[in-house]
């Protein structure tokens, strides 16, 4: 994939899981990486762990204040962005009829505040240098599959979708690019404890005809692509990344058919 060889990147949640598989890959295809992530130690650590072309910022995505103070600082450091990697997130459980406010507004404000800011400013930025910058969000597979306890994390990646279309029609005609990924399970801190939980995985790779969860490294891949020169007509799309999970919500018919 080309087009990062001395670009830079900002990448949220760039330090764990899927973040940190891309700010990977985006060091070894030749970009500057400017991670933010509220994980304050990761972040300082984050020279040591990724390489001298990595830099970045404790930031809490949910802040507006915060988030401009991450892109100031990118461009303070590298002198301009190409490229936005919206991947901080998370998610807390709540049954539709059980959560409380606080619980939907973490979610909420966690996956969609922090994907809508990170685009907006990335935007902004872009604009702002006359540049044909890419923009590539992480939803999640239940942007289209709910799940049990799930409305709060499923309801903002759903619109992490839609803002992703969104900001494409505002931008394509000044050749900025957003696209989404949304993959299914993947094995990062995010999804270790509930894994780990007896019974959990097997239930879940019943449903996942890959038979396993993806690697961080294996939706990086995805994100680098659509962020590339080779997906440059590609524009508002989210690719779902799930070993053919979402293909499972019909009966097996095999053993009745032959
Ligand atoms: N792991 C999966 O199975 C899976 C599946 C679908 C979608 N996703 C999505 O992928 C993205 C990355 O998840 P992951 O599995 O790599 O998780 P992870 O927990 O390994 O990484 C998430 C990172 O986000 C950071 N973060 C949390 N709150 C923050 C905040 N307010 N401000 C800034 N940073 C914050 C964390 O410190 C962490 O470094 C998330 O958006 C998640 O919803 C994950």
């Amino acid at each position: 994939m080309t087009g990062f060889d001395n670009s830079v990147a900002v990448v949220t949640g760039g330090v764990s899981g899927i973040g940190a598989a891309i700010t990977r890959r985006l060091v070894a295809a030749g970009s500057k990486v400017f991670v933010a992530d509220i994980n304050e130690e990761a972040v300082a650590a984050a020279p040591d762990t990724f390489g001298p072309d990595v830099a970045g910022l404790r930031t809490d995505v949910t802040s507006e204040e915060g988030m401009e103070a991450l892109f100031a600082a990118a461009v303070e450091r590298f002198g301009t962005i190409d490229t936005v990697f919206n991947v901080a997130g998370g998610s807390k459980p709540g049954s539709v009829v059980d959560m409380d406010l606080a619980t939907w507004d973490f979610n909420i404000r966690l996956n969609l505040y922090g994907a809508f800011l990170g685009t907006k400013l990335g935007a902004k930025q872009f604009l702002a240098e006359g540049k044909q910058g890419s923009i590539v969000n992480i939803a999640s597979l239940n942007s289209q599959v709910p799940m049990h306890f799930g409305a709060g994390y499923a309801s903002a990646k759903a619109a992490v979708v839609m803002l992703t279309k969104n900001a494409a029609l505002e931008l394509g005609g000044q050749g900025i690019r957003v696209n989404a990924v949304s993959p299914g399970l993947v094995a990062t801190p995010l999804t270790g404890g509930l894994l780990s939980a007896p019974g959990v995985q097997e239930a879940y790779l019943e449903r996942i005809p890959a038979g396993r969860a993806a690697d961080p490294d294996e939706i990086a891949s995805v994100a680098l692509f659509l962020a590339s020169r080779e997906a440059g007509y590609v524009n508002g799309e989210n690719i779902v990344v799930d070993g053919a999970w979402a293909t499972t919500g019909y009966p097996d018919l095999r053993p009745f058919l032959g």
